[in-house]
């Protein structure tokens, strides 16, 4: 671990350090030397505020200020590439992270809790708990049973000093530094002001499914294999080696217990300081945790208990996070530690869990899907079987590797899981149900669809199908052009858009413009009013902005995000035709696989000659140009950068000069740069400038003539 250690003198310097650094604009500056001064320093703070934040578990800024900080540094990299350190935090791969993960023992053993499946023993539980306690009512807390990775948390002195995984139950692996990543969890609660000077807690770390659907859709977007499910990815990220890794994953985690509270001198403070679970929960909430407690309930009659566990089995897809059942837990604190545990989970408490999503069946037969930008997705063909409630008869497979791994046959006895939004999948194989007589899997060669031979380009887990015409790639192109976030067209949707394709009249994204309206009215079904909402759906989509058609083109990496981004350095989206790679890479925020993909894009006749045919039937690719809002002058609507020393002029006079003949000043040379004025000993910016081809270089005395002075 690289442990810097800082004296008080230097932490002093640091937070005055980030100050200055914060306080400046967003401009970068000009000079190199400047620049590099300031990417020393950024680099330094960064360092600084990384050891706080990891190491010491004591931050000095806010997540908002420290990202400033990277995001600047960031930037001045990609303007100065040649100035970037290799050990800039940007490039920080594991360097906070301890070489491996050592086991430590758990305060309290983390025992497991009984399981029930159904209601009947739920209530057995509670004629059990009535007779141990010789009360008539107990009051029970409910609350959703966590399906992620269970971790405990322990806190000496109002700092977080160890996380650790479950284990064995009574040693865990301490995933310390990994855990301090987490948002949702605080590092320096004040609990000295309970008196509490030690303190354990149990929670899960879990991903919100929303959150997992974005990450495997930017996975999948990148060409990375996707990850199978919430859980799985949730607790296999306690032991990555990088930390932003884990950061990226967008882990939260989310407490249900306190294990342990002591004073500073062992004296045990639970039942002393609180009376309920619930209450624990609340408190916890208070001092910065995420808990339970808003998702719980309270219940005391089996009535109750009944409305509750039902209420919930209707709702369970509707929860944020991915639940498996319910946990029921004696509120009284006094009440359960009477109860007591045996050596395997505590009497106070029962899981109920749901009906399990998962299920075994045969696997008949392997199809090959083919995705928008052409990845051949395998799909297995089950014997169908009923899910959590549901038949399932297709599941995926993920790619190649993954059907490898678990080396899957067909005619195996496979695992089929289905969790929350994410579509069915194979989760594994029962190898000890083979006959013998199972094949394997073998991935075709040729595009299942139009032949055409596959391609697996390095690092990626998909193969791919390289022909754009593909008419499956065509016709899950059509899909995304008019879906929502994209064109959004009314009337257009996935079931239509297959109908008119095998029609012969939903071909291509330009025969979304010339449908046959009359033809469509007398179609089964159809009738004049639904091809004139059809109609008027189509031609709405026509004033769609820019970055819609952009993203609605389907280009590979080049997501509704990215799309934004990019139009920005663009009235009107045909310009890309002529930028080159290194322009579109020079755009921040884009990364060399998306610039890549965009300038191919573009290099292909085919398919700017789509663009031109849509913007010819009445498809708008343009946004507002900078140039109508520019004010006049000869300068109006173009950018200009000056770079080393002018002759004649100082800097400020000359850019004074520019802004007041319209000019817009750049901050950096980028293919949208229209004027670049170089002065003497000018640097990398001419570089820059001469590579992109875009920018046209003057001498200080044709920015003078070209000022009319
Ligand atoms: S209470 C003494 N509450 O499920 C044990 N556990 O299958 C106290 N879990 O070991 C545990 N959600 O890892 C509790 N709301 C919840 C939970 C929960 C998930 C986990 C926990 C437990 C396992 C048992």
């Amino acid at each position: 671990m690289k442990n810097a250690v800082y004296t008080e003198a230097q932490k002093a310097k640091f937070i005055n350090d980030t100050k200055h650094l914060l306080s400046l604009g967003d401009d970068l500056p000009i000079d190199a030397a400047v620049a590099s001064e300031l990417m020393q320093q950024l680099g330094d703070v960064i360092r600084f505020h990384d050891h706080l934040y990891y190491l010491d578990a004591s931050p000095a800024i806010s997540d908002f200020e420290y990202d400033q900080l990277f995001r600047r540094l960031k930037a001045l990299e990609a303007e100065h590439p040649e100035l970037a350190s290799a050990d800039s935090p940007t490039q920080r791969i594991g360097e906070m992270l301890s070489e491996n993960f050592e086991s430590a023992p758990h305060l309290t053993p983390m025992l497991s809790l009984d399981n029930s499946y159904s209601e009947g023993d739920v209530l057995d539980f509670d004629r059990k708990v009535r007779a141990a306690t010789e009360l008539e009512d107990v009051k029970y807390l409910i609350e959703p049973k966590l399906d992620g990775g269970s971790i405990s948390l322990v806190y000496e002195n109002d700092r977080l000093t160890r996380a650790l995984t479950r284990g064995d139950g009574v040693m865990g692996e301490d995933v310390t530094v990994n855990l301090r990543q987490l948002r949702t969890i605080p590092l320096q609660p004040q609990l000295s002001q309970f008196g509490i000077a030690r303190m354990e807690v149990r929670g899960e770390v879990m991903i919100a499914k929303k959150a997992f659907a974005e990450i495997n859709a930017k996975r999948e977007e990148s060409g990375l294999a996707t990850l199978a499910n919430p859980r799985n990815s949730a607790a296999g990220s306690f032991r990555m080696k990088d930390p932003a890794e884990v950061r990226a994953r967008r882990l939260e985690c989310i407490i249900y217990h306190i294990s342990l509270a002591e004073d500073a001198a062992g004296n045990d403070l639970l039942e002393s300081k609180f009376n309920s679970r619930a209450e624990n929960l609340e408190w916890l909430q208070q001092q910065g945790f995420k808990t339970t407690i808003g998702s719980s309930a309270m219940a005391s009659t089996g009535g109750q208990i009944h409305g509750i566990i039902e209420n919930w089995e209707a709702r369970r897809d509707d929860y944020p996070y991915e639940i498996d059942g319910l946990v029921i837990k004696v509120d009284d604190i006094r009440l359960a530690e009477k109860l007591g545990s045996t050596s395997h989970h505590p009497r106070w408490a029962i899981a109920y869990k749901f009906t399990p999503r998962q299920a075994r069946t045969k696997l008949l037969r392997v199809d090959y899907q083919v995705g928008r930008t052409g990845n051949i997705g395998p799909v297995a063909k089950l014997e169908p079987v009923q899910v959590g409630g549901v038949t399932v008869s297709n599941a995926s497979l993920f790619n190649e590797d993954f059907i490898a791994q678990k080396d899957i046959r067909i005619g195996d006895t496979v695992m089929v899981e289905r969790a929350g939004d994410v579509i069915p999948y194979v989760s594994g194989v029962d190898i000890h149900a083979r006959k013998g007589d199972e094949e394997q899997i073998i991935f075709p060669a040729n595009c299942p669809v139009c032949t055409t031979k596959l391609e697996r380009p390095a690092g990626e887990a998909a193969w791919r199908c390289p022909n754009y015409a593909c008419p499956a790639q065509a016709l899950e192109r059509l899909i995304h052009f008019a879906k929502k976030d994209a064109m959004d067209i009314d009337g257009l949707g996935p079931a239509t858009i297959e109908r008119f394709n095998s029609q012969g009249w939903l071909e291509t994204l330009t025969d979304v413009y010339q449908l046959p309206y009359d033809k469509i009215a007398k179609l089964d079904g159809m009738g004049q009013k639904s091809a004139d909402r059809i109609r008027a759906g189509v031609e709405a989509s026509k004033k769609r902005s820019p970055n819609r058609l952009l993203f609605g083109l389907g280009i590979r990496y080049v997501g509704e995000t990215m799309s934004k981004a990019v139009m920005k350095h663009v009235t009107c989206i045909e310009e890309f035709a002529s930028w080159s790679k290194e322009a579109l890479e020079g755009i921040p925020d884009i990364g060399p696989r998306s610039a890549e993909s965009l300038f191919d894009w573009f290099q292909n006749k085919e398919h700017v000659k789509i663009l031109h045919d849509l913007k010819s039937l009445g498809v708008n690719t343009c946004g507002e140009s900078p140039a109508e809002s520019a004010p006049a002058g000869p300068l109006a609507g173009q950018t200009i950068l000056f770079t080393g020393t002018l002759a004649g002029l100082a800097r400020r006079d000359a850019e004074a000069m520019a802004e007041a003949a319209g000019g817009k000043l750049a901050s950096s040379v980028s293919a949208k740069l229209t004027y670049l004025v170089v002065g003497d000993e000018a640097g990398s910016k001419l570089e820059k400038a001469k590579k992109n081809g875009k920018t046209q270089i003057l001498t200080e005395a044709e920015f003078l003539a070209l000022l009319g002075k």
